[in-house]
Parts: C-alpha cells; structure tokens; sequence
C-alpha cells in the first residue's frame, strides 16, 4: 500500500512508538542485506551527501527516510571512516522540519573551513497548496561531530529565469572564495546548472550559469559537481529526460561527466567534450566527489535509481550506496578505480589459472555471497606466451589446468557466470570480436526494472589490448565490475535466491586462458543494528 502524503512527511518524532524498531526488524531478517556496503538499518537512502576528508576520518551522509521505503521527508545521516572500506555510524546529521526545510534536508555536500565542517544543502519546503520552495541551508559541524543549522538559509530566492527545481549545492574552494554548483531547471523547462560565489560561505552572490554546450539536454540537472583533475575541468550531472541512444541512456535517468578546460568562473564558460555515463550498469545516481588526504578525487554514488520500484521496498529498507572509488584519466576519459582502502575487507585469496575452449568451468571453493574476484580473460591468439594453462606457483593444484592445445582464432565469447544456482545466474560476456562486454540481469533472481531492458554493453576502448580484465565486488544484492582497471564500471543491484553462490566461467565459440583471484569478505565492514537512542 503505497503511503499517503502525510505519512511519508512525518518526522522520526512523530511516529508510532516502536514503527523505526519494528522496520529495522524486519530489515535486518532480510536475506537481502548488504555485508559491506553502507545502507539504511531502515527505510529508504538515496543520494550521497557532505562526503568529506575532515579531521582525520572521512564523512558521508546519505538522503534518508527513515519511516518507509518511498521518497518521503528526507534527512541526512552520517557515517564515518578512517580507510573507505570500514564504517561507523554516526547518527543523524541533519533533522529536517524547520522552517527553511519543513519538507525535507535535500543533497548537498561539505566543505571545511577554520577547522570546522560546513553543510551546504537544499531545505525543501512546501506551503498548502503544495507548491514547491527551495532554501539553501548551512549547518555547521564541530570537531566534537555537533551540528548546528544556522538561523536563515543562505540563498533564499530561486534567480529569476529558474523553477523551483533548484538544489543540490556542491561547494569548493578557489582562492579565497568559495563556489558552488546548483542543479537547476530554466523557464522553459530545460536542465541547467548555475554557479554561487561567496567569500565566507555564509553571504553568496549569483554569478550565472555554468555556460555548456548543452542548452537543450534533459529537464533536470540534478546533482551536479565541479572538480579538476591534472588541469582537466570534470563536470558531473544527472540530467533527467535524455533520451535512449542506442546503448547509451538506457536507465530511466543518466548519471555522467562532461570534461574541459577548466571552468571559467569569471563568466561560467566551459569548453568541453562529449557527454558520457560514468557507469554502464543498472543502478547508479547522484554520486559526489571529494578531495581525500593525498589529493586524490573521491567517488561516491547511489546505487539506485529514483522512481523505480526495488524487490526490498516491501520489506522495510531500500537501496544502498556505491563502493567509494577513485578517479583519474586516461586516454580523455574518466578511470574509476575502487578505493585503495577496500583491500582491508579481503579474506584469504584464493588463485586460479586455466585454459581452454568452449566449455564452463569452475574452480575449487570459489564462489559465495560476498566477495571480490579478478579475471584476466586472454582469448587464445592474442594470449602472449605460450597456449598451456600452467598455474603459477602457490596455486591449489584443483585449480590448475593442464590444457596444453587451444584451438580458436581469438574472436569468441567469453566471461564470468556468477551467484549461479538451479535457475539462476548473472551473467558477464567480454566478445572478443567486437571488444563488447554486456552485463545480463534477464536471470539474476527477482526482477526489477526490466522496462529498462534487462542487459547493458559497452563497447572497449579499441586502441590497445585485446584481453580483459574483471574485477568484480559482489555483496549480497548487487555487483559492481570494473573493467580494464576503470575505463567502465557496471554496478547493478541483483536480488538472486541466498543459495545461488556459484561462479563459473565460460568460453564459447573460441578458446581463452583465465587467470584470476578471488577474496571472500568477512563480516564487520558496515555498523549492524539500529543505533541505541535513534528513534527517541
Ligand atoms: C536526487 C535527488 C536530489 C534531491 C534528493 C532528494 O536523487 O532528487 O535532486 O536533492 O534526491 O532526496
């Protein structure tokens, strides 16, 4: 039953006694749940928020409903990290409710200033009639991690030109000012996103629109982020209303990057590239950058969509975030590796080595619910050295092969099957012909959002290698791959019946020599029941 309006605007206080305890119940039965990625103990996440590197520990908030598992009165809640791979709660950031966020504490991020962590976000409000009002908000936190709104928004008024679609600030520093980024929606119902200067981040001055070569690109720009990497500008956004191309565009709403020279923020001008997604997969959103200790750029997204339905929503909780990864280029394209730090969440490895064609394998205790594994996938003509399938040393000897012939040309089919049961199975094919890789979901356990069509592909860089490389992070309802050491990603949410553990990898039309590592992952990397004290 869906919710009605005036559920779903309900602040935590306003519940029934035990309705928080009795979701996070039913939650944490949940076959389900995550074992290392950040998620709600109840009710719905969205959006990434405040990701920061602040006193010695990384931040990240996330949009949270707490009462239900539809978009209803959002408030940040805060966990906390020393290495991106292990994460405590922290509580509750920011309570919405007030006067400037009446409906909602909607995305926004951080940025530190005098030693302190400042909260840029959108306060949504609505009046009777149910008619729309953005505030930029500030909180401020303390090294002691108290949070404290100030009194008044610090951008009251939409600028003349816009909707009341108007929110997400993304602040940096430059200088001795501070910018920001807005989405934004233009009069005539186009996406846009615009640029605030301040000195001290309490008093902003409207400086126009980032100027892009995209005046006519979606309805929304939701989202947005401004960063430079090596002098390259990078602008994220997620334009909603493009339209399907081919392969590209295929969620219900994209998620992607523009890159250029560096924005010119005297006048908004940004010279740049095309558009391009930042993930391949399924279930990808709203993601937001940091800068970490080492000037590294940080990734963060949600591993969801908004306004589809997902198999947990009846079940008390919904959606979780992405691993943390970090970016970098190459090439003239954003790399997404995973953090460094989530090699602290691997168990013993587990090695494996073979060769051959058309057939499926699989190798002695590699498989499971929650684990990371690596393959290199080298198609027989291509493969340097020669065709054997010697193991290397330290291997168990069950997963070796001694495959001494391959026939194949090369070209061929080839790839991963993984949480493979009776039925199921999710399945990743890299066709050596024509360098595709396609991720399948049409088997992969209960269905979602299959009027989006149930596989992505994309096609590989063509210049360079001819093998590939799968680092795959399976957990207990969702996968992320990296390819080719980040030149895509696809993450999907997968919700595949507990016994499907298997893993088996094929070879088809061709032959091909795999070589790879698996690490299964222990519990203990994400906080597990509801925090004592959050319901009161
Ligand atoms: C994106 C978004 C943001 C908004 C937030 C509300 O998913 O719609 O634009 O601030 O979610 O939860």
């Amino acid at each position: 039953m869906p919710m009605t309006r005036a559920q779903k605007y309900r602040l935590l206080r306003q519940a029934e006694a035990g309705e928080l305890e009795r979701l996070a119940e039913r939650a944490a039965d949940c076959a389900w749940r995550q074992t290392y990625h950040i998620q709600p103990h109840a009710g719905l996440l969205n959006d990434p928020n405040g990701f920061a590197y602040y006193n010695g520990q990384y931040h990240l908030f996330y949009q949270w409903f707490p009462l239900g598992t539809e978009h209803g009165m959002k408030y940040w809640y805060h966990v906390v990290s020393s290495d991106l791979a292990r994460w405590t709660d922290a509580g509750i950031g920011l309570e919405p409710g007030g006067l400037y966020d009446s409906h909602g504490a909607y995305s926004g991020s951080a940025i530190e200033k005098d030693g302190r962590l400042y909260l840029m976000y959108t306060g949504n409000t609505r009046d009777a009639d149910w008619v729309r009002r953005p505030y930029q908000c500030l909180a401020v936190m303390d090294e002691d991690g108290t949070i404290a709104k100030t009194e008044l928004p610090v951008i009251a008024d939409v600028p003349a030109g816009y909707t009341d679609h108007f929110r997400d600030p993304k602040v940096w520093r430059e200088g001795d000012a501070y910018l920001c980024v807005i989405g934004a929606q233009r009069s005539d119902l186009t996406g846009a996103a615009v640029l605030y200067r301040s000195p001290d981040l309490l008093d902003w001055n409207f400086a126009g629109e980032i100027r892009t070569s995209l005046p006519n690109f979606g309805y929304m720009w939701e989202c947005p982020d401004y960063f430079e990497l090596d002098g390259t500008g990078v602008l994220l956004l997620c334009p909603q209303g493009v339209e399907r191309d081919g392969e590209r565009f295929r969620n219900i709403y994209p998620s992607g990057y523009l890159l250029g020279e560096p924005l010119n923020t005297a006048d908004g001008t940004f010279r740049h590239g095309a558009f391009a997604e930042l993930d391949r997969g399924f279930d990808f959103y709203a993601p937001q950058t940091t800068a970490g200790p080492d000037g590294q750029r940080l990734l963060v997204g949600w591993m969801g969509l908004p306004d589809l339905d997902y198999p947990t929503d009846g079940l008390g909780w919904a959606h979780c975030l992405t691993l943390p990864r970090e970016l970098s280029l190459r090439g003239g394209r954003l790399i997404q590796r995973p953090a460094a730090g989530l090699r602290l969440l691997r168990g013993e490895e587990r090695s494996f080595s073979a060769a051959w064609a058309d057939g499926r394998r699989s190798f002695d205790r590699i498989e499971g619910r929650s684990y990371e594994l690596q393959v290199r996938i080298a198609p027989a003509a291509q493969r340097p050295g020669s065709a054997d399938g010697g193991a290397e040393d330290g291997e168990s000897s069950a997963n070796r092969s001694t495959d001494r012939e391959l026939p194949g040309s090369g070209s061929g089919r080839f790839g991963v099957e993984f949480r493979t049961g009776v039925e199921e199975r999710t399945i990743l094919t890299y066709d050596a012909g024509s360098r595709t890789v396609t991720l399948d979901r049409s088997r992969s356990g209960v269905p979602l959002g299959i009027d989006y069509g149930t596989t992505r592909s994309c096609t590989l860089d063509a210049a360079g290698r001819q093998d590939v490389e799968f680092r795959l992070f399976v957990d207990t309802s969702s996968v992320e791959i990296f390819v080719n050491d980040g030149e895509e990603v696809f993450t999907a949410r997968l919700f595949p019946d507990s016994a499907s553990t298997g893993i088996a990898f094929f070879a088809d039309g061709g032959g091909a020599a795999f070589e790879g590592s698996y690490w299964p992952y222990g519990e203990g990397a994400i906080p597990r029941g509801l925090p004592a004290g959050l319901a009161d």
